[in-house]
């Protein structure tokens, strides 16, 4: 494989090696464990999530929900109303979902093949690849939006817009064969410590980056007020959410239809329920 002359590949891992050395975060909860159900809570919750909220919700989530087969086995409300203050509540959903076809399908038990993780429900290729890393101690290649702002620092400086493809081919280079799951905590350290640290997020340079979008007044935050109504209730019509809400009916029509489609409510005659 061609070698990269942009930045010493040894010199980097010796530089995120030492910074971890100093400054790793070795208090969170999940990465104290070598549990797969545990390991794939906290990734699932930590997507979109920031570390500081997940930690109080983790630990509760997995004292409700010690296992896959008591989370498999839960009502759908029980799980969304553990999920509150998470946001993206559709997540909660999918690792239900997740938790039922690894109960169904093999035993209880996560299987340690990589390949099976993205079959998954909710699981993307940066999960897959965190999941197979942490709970298994995989080499695996995968990037998130620390990793990446680890990597556009050190190797792709002055540019303007890098490809998760062009990094990708780093990280695979850059992976700790001995023990890519710290290797890969540290990564994510080190990216953390940047963002609180440099003035202009180098994330801006991928060409993969998304803006943030405003979550006041946006379909998401309304979704999250119908999921919590829903989680009380378990059961609403249209017009009621319009009234609690000021929202108009279309609106939550839309939304409730959304729902629906995700597997989250069914429909009859003109009420909603919470699936089971
Ligand atoms: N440690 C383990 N997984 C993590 C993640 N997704 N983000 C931050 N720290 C982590």
């Amino acid at each position: 494989m061609k070698k990269t002359a942009l930045y010493d590949l040894k010199k980097f891992q010796k530089e995120i090696w030492s910074y971890y050395r100093a400054h790793g975060r070795h208090d969170m909860p999940w990465r104290k464990t070598a549990s797969p159900y545990r390991i794939v809570v906290s990734e699932v919750m930590l997507q979109q999530t920031q570390v500081g909220r997940v930690t109080l919700k983790y630990k509760e989530f997995i004292k409700r929900f010690p296992n896959f087969s008591a989370l498999a086995h839960a009502p759908l409300s029980d799980v969304l109303s553990a999920w509150q203050g998470l946001g993206y509540n559709r997540r909660a959903l999918f690792l239900k979902k997740l938790a039922e076809v690894v109960v169904g399908k093999y035993k209880g038990k996560l299987p340690q093949d990589p390949e099976v993780f993205h079959t998954l429900p909710g699981i993307g290729k940066a999960t897959a690849g965190s999941i197979a890393a942490f709970a298994f101690n995989h080499p695996s290649v995968f990037i998130e939006t620390n990793i990446r702002r680890v990597f556009i620092h050190f190797f792709f400086p002055r540019s303007k817009k890098v490809s998760d493809d062009a990094i990708m081919r780093l990280v695979a280079e850059a992976v700790d064969r001995k023990n890519p799951r710290e290797w890969y905590f540290a990564l994510m350290d080190y990216g953390t410590m940047l963002a609180v640290q440099e003035k202009e997020n180098p994330n801006r340079k991928s060409a993969h980056y998304v803006k943030q979008k405003p979550f006041t007044g946006s379909d998401r935050q309304v979704r999250g007020k119908i999921v919590v109504l829903l989680v009380k209730k378990k059961s609403l019509t249209v017009r009621a959410v319009a009234q609690q809400t000021h929202e108009p009916v279309e609106r939550i029509e839309k939304i409730f239809a959304q729902l629906e489609k995700e597997g989250f409510v069914r429909c009859r005659g003109k009420t909603f329920y919470i699936v089971s």
